[in-house]
């Protein structure tokens, strides 16, 4: 007895190199918003409830099918090891996609699809049956597959193939098509590649599904900003805009007061909570989260960066892969990185760098310090200029600093070192060894003053 098929799926195409785009990324994996591009539409796909997804890759195969295996570990990934054209990709999943009774193809390089715009047009073709795409007019069709009908066919020739008169055609092809997978079985070993880039075209499907006696549904959509195919470096700029002002208002009209959306950029996978307040030129990247009551200061950079309630981020501040707890404020000028912790009310100030270190609550870094592979107690205080000397040519080593302390401007803390709870370190020391509890850790040379300096300088020099 042969097994019911399953419903639906949807089969990304992302094998090709994207010659246009000049460079050894392939194009899917090319940065719109510190994301890859096949980020978007993947992420589409999922919104819009699919579960069933594979994804064609190609050149630089390896690449895309790691990054695929991190962020969409339940995607299915099929091999084109040569690309020779979309009808030969689809081809090459045969076996995947007629476990189905539909699937869903759509390209990897048009990024601006959203998940409503799926969810209908797969909702459409369900009720209606053989083979659908969707089309849009473009005032400037150039590249793209013109749309020709002709009495009550319709079919789709590319650019390079166009004629003239074909070329004046302004309704242009999405690359997004669902068929039935009966109906694209019994065409798809017909599609020829006689045409100028001498590849499979799937477009020449409809043609042939309709010769069979099959039903083709051009589906015309209005708005054609989410079909937008990203094929060249310009046209990446152009997607990015379109996406970044989609991100922007989100979060504006979920209550983020940013100040100047020109100069604002937020990723996708950015959450931000209500009455955050965004200054001039702040980039917000991957997973960064910043917690209600926040202010991001200008020249600010978080990637991967979770902040809790009211923190204030003066400005000129990079911080990546760091947690900073609520009421704390940082910056100017300050980078902290790499798992650091900074819990509640504290404070970081002018030039600090901060890496793999925890900072407890009410502890302060005012000034110029280097702060790292450390941990640093309650209400401690660390002076100007302090250092932790954590790397000895070969491991990095870890200095522990207790509760309200007080590290006296200048400290060089050699570690591995421990500073225990309410001791001070004396100004300008080189703490090599262990400061026990309470004490006072003095680890500098002795002034010694020398009397009538400037006189004695000036007669040996035999002056007047
Ligand atoms: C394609 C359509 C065109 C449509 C346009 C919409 C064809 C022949 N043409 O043109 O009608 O207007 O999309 O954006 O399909 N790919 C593979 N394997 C291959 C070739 C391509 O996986 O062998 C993938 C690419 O990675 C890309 C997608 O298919 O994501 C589309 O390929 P691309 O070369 O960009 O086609 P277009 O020229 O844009
Ligand atoms: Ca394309």
């Amino acid at each position: 007895m042969r097994h019911k098929k399953k419903p639906f799926c949807v089969l990304v195409l992302a094998a090709g190199k994207g010659t246009r785009m000049y460079s050894k990324t392939p194009k899917v994996l090319q940065s719109m918003l510190e994301e890859p591009l096949l980020y978007y539409p993947l992420s589409a796909i999922t919104k819009s409830g699919f579960n069933d997804i594979a994804v064609m890759v190609g050149f630089s195969g390896e690449t895309v099918e790691a990054w695929l295996s991190q962020v969409f570990p339940d995607v299915k990934v099929l091999w084109q090891k040569e690309q020779l054209g979309t009808g030969h990709a689809a081809k090459l999943a045969q076996n995947w996609w007629s476990e189905y009774e539909n699937v869903m193809i759509l390209p990897g390089d048009t990024p601006l699809i959203t998940s409503d715009t799926i969810r209908i047009f797969a909702e459409k073709h369900i009720s209606g049956g053989g083979c659908s795409f969707l089309s849009f007019e473009l005032e400037n069709p150039y590249g793209y597959g013109r749309v020709i009908r002709e009495g009550t066919t319709v079919r789709i020739v590319e650019q390079n193939d166009a004629s003239d008169e074909e070329k004046k055609c302004r309704e242009v092809n999405s690359g997004m098509y669902i068929f039935n997978t009966g109906i694209l079985a019994s065409v798809i070993d017909k599609i020829q590649c006689e045409n100028i880039q001498k590849e499979y075209y799937l477009p020449d499907a409809l043609l042939l599904i309709q010769n069979a006696g099959g039903s083709v549904d051009a589906v015309k959509v209005e708005d054609p900003s989410e079909f937008l195919g990203v094929n060249d470096p310009r046209q990446l700029a152009e997607a990015a805009a379109v996406m970044r002002g989609r991100i922007l208002d989100r979060w504006m009209l979920s209550g983020v007061k940013c100040m100047d959306p020109l100069s604002t950029w937020i990723g996708p996978k950015a959450v931000l909570a209500e009455d955050v307040i965004i200054e001039p030129s702040v980039q917000i990247w991957g997973t960064s989260y910043i917690g209600a009551g926040s202010r991001i200061g200008s020249f600010t950079t978080l990637r991967d960066a979770e902040l809790e309630e009211n923190v204030t981020i003066v400005g000129s501040v990079r911080i990546k892969g760091s947690k900073i707890g609520r009421d704390s404020s940082v910056g100017p000028f300050v980078f902290i990185r790499d798992k650091a912790v900074l819990a509640d009310d504290v404070h970081v100030g002018r030039f600090v760098e901060i890496k793999n270190s925890t900072v407890s609550s009410g502890a302060k870094v005012p000034h110029l310090s280097y702060i790292g592979d450390a941990e640093i107690g309650r209400k401690t205080n660390i002076g100007a200029g302090t250092i932790t000397c954590n790397y000895d040519g070969e491991k990095k080593n870890r200095t522990i600093i207790g509760d309200n302390c007080f590290i006296g401007s200048d400290t060089m803390l050699v570690a591995p070192v421990v500073v225990g709870s309410n001791s001070t370190t004396a100004a300008g020391s080189v703490i090599t060894e262990d400061v026990p509890e309470g004490a006072l850790g003095v680890a500098r040379a002795r002034q010694k003053n020398i009397e009538g300096w400037y006189l004695r300088k000036k007669n040996i020099r035999g002056g007047n």
